[in-house]
């Protein structure tokens, strides 16, 4: 059983996925960081192995086993994941569900102490955003998927994200409180392109990844023929 998995979907290609958050240091022993568990990424990565792919998966710090049949390469920082995937192309597919840190602090070298200055400010600047690179780059991948995490106007938001960094598909979901998307095992996707909005049932992350790696082999097939 597997030995003759020849023929696949995916048979031939090579997928890259990031997963998981990043976490941007303040100093040697404390970052920024957010709820995102990989269990969506590594869902993608591992059903895209299912089916044929070659699969790199550039994953931030999480408590999941690595993806089957996937290489998995661990980072920390957004501009960590930024290198990994630059050295991990080119590639056929571009997955980005990682939840990026939007920003990075100038990291202290020694552990900020309390002191009579009370408490610290933190300056902050913007991380490269790894999914608008990727697509606007020179390598690009004949098919770009970016999510889109989001708590209201989900579908302009994500419509706006799909022109902005100029991917071909966005996974839009809604992650406000108590939808329990984040870090959860379900997820309710809208599928968002140039082509329309596709409303997803409320399936598990596995059942999601699924659905988007038949959708990804379907495209690309599509394209190759
Ligand atoms: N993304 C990325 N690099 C970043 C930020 C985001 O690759 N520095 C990717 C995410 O992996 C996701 C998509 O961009 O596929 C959208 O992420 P999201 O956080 O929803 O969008 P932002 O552009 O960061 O906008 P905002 O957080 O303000 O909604
Ligand atoms: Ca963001």
């Amino acid at each position: 059983e597997g030995l003759l998995a020849s023929g696949g979907a995916l048979e031939g290609l090579h997928v890259v996925v990031t997963s998981g958050p990043t976490h941007e240091p303040i100093d040697p022993v404390r970052y920024i960081a957010n709820r995102s568990s990989g269990r969506q990424g590594h869902a993608i990565a591992a059903a895209a192995a299912r089916a044929g792919a070659r699969v790199t998966v550039i994953s931030g710090p999480v408590a999941l086993p690595d993806p089957p049949g996937c290489e998995t390469i661990r980072i920390e920082s957004a501009r960590d994941m930024l290198a990994a995937v630059e050295a991990a192309l080119p590639a056929d597919i571009f997955v980005a569900a990682a939840a990026v840190a939007d920003w990075r602090a100038e990291p202290a070298v020694d552990k900020i102490k309390k002191g009579e200055r009370g408490a610290p400010s933190l300056s902050l600047v913007e991380n490269p955003d790894i999914l608008a690179s990727v697509s606007r780059g020179p390598n690009r991948p004949r098919l770009v998927v970016g999510f889109a995490a989001e708590t209201r106007d989900i579908i302009r938001h994500a419509q706006e994200k799909l022109a902005r960094k100029g991917c071909d598909l966005i996974v839009a979901n809604d992650v406000s409180e108590g939808t329990g998307v984040f870090g959860g095992a379900m997820n309710q996707a809208h599928l968002v392109s140039r082509a329309g909005v596709e409303d997803w049932p409320r399936l598990r992350k596995e059942d999601v990844a699924e659905r988007l790696v038949a959708r990804l082999a379907q495209l690309i097939g599509g394209e190759m023929s």
